[in-house]
């Protein structure tokens, strides 16, 4: 499934991305690994060019327009930040931003987002594999999903003050995704801090499901012992399941989710094919093996 980075960078500035980052000091040497190209070999595995990625974003906290959250979220007071652990753990923790930093080094995961509403767009993520952050908190033999939750803030965040979604922003995985060596937590992207209107300092990445369960701004993870309830699933249960694996033979049900549009390549470029698992069956259809992926949406 891996392809080779020729295939995928045309970014000039780009292409001498270690020492890109070295120079902007975010990431210092040692805790920078070797690029991992963790990328599908769909059709267009371009790179979305950066201006893209930081303007036309989905993040309701700040407004339901993809401009919102570009245009409202630039004073969002990020630091100090931490996460908490809690739930079926054997001990809660809390780690600020710097404890994350320093303990997790940061790698680059080029992923595809593709969107439930049927869009998509190739994004470079610096991150850290979401598993070694869980096993810090040594969970529970109770433990059978993970539950993510975003800040609640509604003097910051002018969303939140409407009832668009339930708030805080609520997303789950079964331990197993959340466990999964592709599931990373990111904090930038082009190898530059993450921008606020993408879910700054710290958000989940699950590249084979819908952009939705990739929650922005996490400050609580939490061990459950049942399916946790996503504020997606409570504002439309028929249209957003659980599971939001990315899946071209199950339509939403006011879409099909065959194609997608790529942004950033002009409204004439032809959709592309939707891929299983948005690319990522190889990887990850075991986690479902003897399920039915049309009930278990
Ligand atoms: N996280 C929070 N907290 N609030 C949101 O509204 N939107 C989701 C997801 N994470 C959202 C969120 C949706 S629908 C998508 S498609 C992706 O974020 C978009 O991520 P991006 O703006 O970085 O492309």
């Amino acid at each position: 499934m891996k392809i080779s980075r020729t295939q995928i960078t045309p970014e000039k500035f780009y292409k001498n991305r270690r020492k890109f980052i070295k120079q902007l000091g975010l990431v210092s040497s040692a805790f920078y690994l070797a690029p991992t190209l963790f990328s599908t070999a769909n059709a267009s595995s371009k790179l979305t060019e950066y201006k893209y990625i930081t303007t036309y974003n989905n993040y309701y906290e700040f407004g339901t327009g993809k401009n919102h959250p570009v245009e409202r979220s630039q004073n969002f007071i990020t630091d100090p930040w931490s996460i908490t652990i809690d739930g079926e753990v054997e001990k809660k923790i809390t780690l600020s931003m710097d404890d994350i930093k320093k303990t997790f080094p940061v790698e680059e995961r080029i992923y595809r987002l593709r969107c439930v509403e049927g869009w998509s767009m190739v994004i470079p993520w610096l991150g850290f594999p979401l598993n070694k952050l869980l096993k810090k908190a040594n969970p529970t033999s109770k433990a059978k999903f993970v539950k993510f939750e975003s800040i609640l803030d509604p003097e910051q965040m002018i969303g939140q003050r409407y009832p668009i979604l339930d708030w805080p922003y609520k997303e789950g995985l079964r331990i197993d995704e959340a466990m999964h060596p592709l599931t990373i937590m990111v904090t930038g992207l082009y190898g530059k801090e993450l921008p606020n209107q993408n879910g700054s300092p710290i958000r989940l990445m699950v590249p084979w499901k819908y952009g939705f369960k990739s929650a922005k701004a996490i400050v609580r993870i939490s061990f459950v012992e049942k399916m946790p309830t996503s504020s997606w699933m409570k504002s439309s249960p028929r249209e957003y399941g659980f599971y939001s694996n990315v899946n071209p033979n199950v339509d939403h049900p006011r879409w099909s989710q065959a194609t997608e549009r790529v942004i950033g390549e002009g409204i004439m470029s032809p959709r592309i094919p939707t891929l299983m698992f948005n690319g990522y069956e190889e990887e990850v259809s075991h986690l479902y093996k003897d399920m039915d992926l049309r009930k278990y949406y």
